[in-house]
């Protein structure tokens, strides 16, 4: 089973579900750019903008970093997602 990514510039890619986005070959073919991949350096941070209920929710980890990014407190760590349905972001970066 997969699930559409998309992305507000108009890219779209199929991601397994479940699958960490960063271990998706396609992802890389997207707006993200990654650093750390391990959710500390917020260099891959997104807003969503559909599907929300299609990830998995907020670490405490993942809150404490969003929360010193003014106004993107309510954005996600792409590197830190998987999907269990289709979804749309907008990359936006720290
Ligand atoms: S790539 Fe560093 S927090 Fe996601």
């Amino acid at each position: 089973m997969s699930h559409k990514l998309s992305f507000t510039d108009g890219t779209s890619i199929d991601v397994p579900n479940k699958e960490l986005l960063i271990d998706c070959d396609d992802i890389f073919d997207t707006p993200i750019t990654f650093g750390c991949r391990s959710g500390v350096c917020a260099t891959c941070i997104c807003r969503v903008h559909e599907g929300e209920e299609n990830l998995p929710p907020k670490s405490d980890e993942e809150i404490d970093i969003l929360s010193t990014f003014k106004g993107k407190e309510d954005c996600r760590l792409a590197c830190q997602l998987y999907c269990t349905g289709d979804v749309k972001m907008e990359y936006v970066g720290k």
